[in-house]
């Protein structure tokens, strides 16, 4: 078994060939931390707890004034009665008061990994579970702390479930999903910053005492904090070292913190953000918390990196998606906005398959009066000006041209200027009395109102049963506001967030499954729900509304700690961008977009022909290699210096390819050679250009000369074939 129980000394040994993780049984009563870090094959005991009569500590065991909970590693706080650090979770109980006595009652272990009731979470082959019940007699609750141990990955994933067995009413303040307490502070702390159309930037900083803490508040996991936090022994870099990771599979609020405490450990704590949180847990009821994945590398961040890659490929993403090659698509967004009419978009979609594209995006504005951000969210009927035969005929049309056919919709929210909201205006998110905030002009849909979930499943269906849909965009453009619901109480106004959260979640679990053979893309703004609880659903997210090679050069890279090139979708656009102004080559646009998970997103009949050459050139390139750039294995080889030149590479069984963006041109450039580090030492390599031929040893440690460029933001691919 995976996962021991030693009933003599009171602890858990949760281990694996890569890891082991430690959980002791103090008292018979307390679930304390020992250890976490690479695989032990038999845990004695060397970790032994230090008790000390320590001064201000409080003991909740009279006879014993060497044992305060205040000192002790734990795997869960507590609550009242000792333990000053960061909480996993808070209770009010009937009376009003916070305190609890959680007590170790019992556990059970078992094979496989549950699915949690309503929420996204891992699949699993080979996963052992562990749960461990605690329980307080007083009010008669049960905390639940769940466990899954992955047999062949560095990965443990763990979440809380709160059942309430007496006969009151409690409120759940703070429902965190784990807490560990690890011995040392020496790390530094990684995490993911930015925000709208400057998603995913690495930040590292070493800890220090007092609290280092991630949030979002906005409704939505955010594009301006990535739920994630990750410690790193501060000598890891991208090859080499140590990292804990930790990541939320949930698309609301978060939290993500880490306390380094008096006597030199590190607690970290993830779950929903508590502050807009409150859940009525009434007798009998349950509540589970979303999951957390933890990740343990000790081949530093590319090790981490390829952990998670493969991970969600395998067990996040929809089973059928998995192994399925993404179609090179055409979106009309940069190409058109709000301004086209079939006749435009067909013209186009035939270029498109001159060219080798094989999906046609239709983007925003083709339903009601959509002519401008101004209106006709939630009126999904289509624009007979612009569409004369509707979506049917459109795509029956672009069916006909050999092209799947792929449609945009902003399924959450509601236009003030709408025929839903004049039908019902008690469908927004609402307090009574407070106006609504607008947002790029348009409020929120009320997700928490079952009817409100029925009436988007119903929509989308009515365009999905026709069997010509292939592809749908599912956007979300705004954070939410006056976060309140006309069909709940008072006392369970709290609860519409992590409500609304879970209402999309049925809403997303009803309509994928219905339709598993329509690929679904997540976009909030670009990047703005880049998180796993939407890559249970859906495979592929818009990465960023910012298409300027430069920035997506960084941006990809921010988020390939996390998620591999395909869930990326990366387009070629116009240039000047429209983001920036910049003007880069297309070779260059397209070596980023085929980073990621490629596609255009421009009017290819308004492109010169030597352009539209190209293109078809891009694409026949790409098609020869899309398992490569599709499923094989992505590296960072060298993060973006001060003038933005930036490498990577992605290899499979076949070939290997680096792709190396030169950022802005130098004269006197350090002499660069670029060591490739995963390659097979012992097989031989041959470049596709020059017909050479190379020891992986060689290209692994030697490296690569990378040769002067006299151009700003020119890509360079180098390709090799292996025999
Ligand atoms: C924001 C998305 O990120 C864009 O790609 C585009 O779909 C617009 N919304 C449409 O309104």
């Amino acid at each position: 078994m995976p996962i021991l129980y030693d009933f003599e000394k009171q602890f858990f040994h949760l281990t694996n060939s890569q890891i082991s993780y430690v959980i002791g049984i103090e008292k018979e009563q307390y679930l304390t931390h020992r250890y976490y870090g690479r695989a032990l094959p038999f845990y004695a005991g060397s970790t032994a707890l230090q008790q000390i009569d320590r001064g201000f500590a409080t003991n909740p065991d009279e006879n014993d004034h060497t044992f305060s909970l205040n000192a002790l590693p734990l795997e869960t706080s507590t609550q009242g009665t000792g333990d000053h650090r960061i909480s996993n979770y808070q209770i009010r109980s009937v009376n009003g008061s916070n305190i609890t006595n959680f007590f170790y009652r019992d556990h059970k272990i078992s094979s496989g990994k549950p699915e949690l009731p309503g929420l996204p979470s891992l699949r699993g082959e080979q996963v052992t579970t562990l749960e461990i019940t605690l329980y307080d007699a007083v009010q008669e609750l049960e905390m639940v702390l769940l466990y899954s141990l992955y047999e062949n990955q560095p990965i443990i994933s763990r979440s809380v479930r709160f059942n309430n067995l007496g006969t009151e009413t409690v409120f759940l303040e703070n429902a965190g999903s784990m807490m560990v307490d690890l011995p040392t502070t020496n790390f530094d702390l990684i995490t993911l910053n930015g925000a709208h159309t400057n998603e995913a930037n690495l930040s590292r900083q070493p800890l220090h005492s007092g609290i280092q803490k991630i949030e979002s508040s906005r409704g939505t996991s955010s594009p301006q904090h990535q739920p994630f936090l990750a410690l790193a022994d501060p000598s890891t870099d991208e090859f080499q070292g140590d990292v804990y990771a930790f990541h939320f599979i949930y698309s609301g609020n978060f939290a993500a913190q880490v306390e380094v405490e008096q006597y030199g450990s590190s607690r970290v704590q993830l779950g929903i953000q508590p502050e807009n949180f409150e859940w009525c847990l009434a007798p009998t009821r349950s509540f589970q918390t979303p999951e957390v994945v933890m990740n343990y590398s000790t081949t530093g961040f590319n090790g981490l990196s390829q952990t998670f890659h493969q991970l969600y490929q395998q067990y996040l993403v929809p089973a059928a998606w998995q192994k399925q090659e993404r179609p090179i698509l055409l979106n009309t967004w940069e190409a058109n906005y709000f301004d086209f009419h079939e006749a435009d978009l067909l013209k186009q979609a035939d270029l498109a398959k001159e060219t080798g594209i094989e999906l046609f995006v239709l983007d925003d504005g083709w339903f009601a009066q959509r002519n401008d951000d101004a209106s006709s969210l939630g009126d999904w009927f289509e624009n007979l000006e612009k569409l004369p035969q509707g979506i049917a005929g459109l795509a029956d049309k672009i069916h006909q041209k050999g092209l799947k056919f792929g449609l945009w919709f902003e399924p959450e929210m509601i236009s003030r200027n709408s025929q839903l909201f004049e039908a019902h205006p008690d469908w927004a998110l609402q307090v009574p009395n407070y106006p609504l905030t607008e947002g790029r002009r348009q409020y929120v849909l009320d997700l928490s109102q079952t009817a409100v979930q029925d009436f988007l499943i119903e929509m989308l269906s009515s365009y999905l049963s026709t069997g010509k849909i292939d592809y749908i965009k599912w956007d979300m453009n705004r954070h939410l506001t006056e976060v309140g619901s006309l069909a709940f109480p008072a006392n369970q106004q709290k609860e519409i967030p992590h409500r609304y959260v879970l209402g999309l979640y049925r809403v997303l679990e009803v309509i994928t499954s219905k339709y598993p053979d329509c690929l679904f893309e997540n976009c909030s703004s670009g990047g703005g729900r880049f998180d796993p609880g939407m890559m249970h659903y859906m495979p592929q997210t818009w990465t960023s509304d910012n298409t300027d090679a430069l920035c997506r050069s960084q941006i990809q890279y921010g988020y390939s700690y996390l998620y591999p090139p395909i869930m990326m979708g990366a387009h070629v656009s116009p240039v000047p961008n429209h983001q920036v102004g910049r003007t880069t080559n297309l070779q260059t646009r397209g070596l980023i977009a085929m980073s990621g998970n490629f596609g255009y997103e421009l009017d290819l009949t308004a492109l010169p022909a030597s352009e539209q050459e190209e293109i078809t050139q891009q694409i026949a390139f790409y098609k020869e290699h899309r398992s490569l750039f599709q499923f094989g294995r992505f590296y960072r080889l060298q993060p973006a210096n001060e003038f933005f030149a930036t490498a990577w590479l992605i290899v499979n069984e076949e070939e290997a390819a680096v792709v190396y963006f030169n950022g802005l041109a130098r004269p006197a450039v350090p002499v660069n050679y670029l060591k490739l580090h995963y390659l097979e030492d012992s097989a031989i390599y041959e470049d596709l250009t020059t017909g050479q031929q190379i020891s992986g040893a060689e290209l692994n440690h030697a490296g690569i000369t990378i040769p002067r460029i006299k151009e700003d933001f020119a890509t360079l691919l180098f390709h090799w074939k292996k025999y």
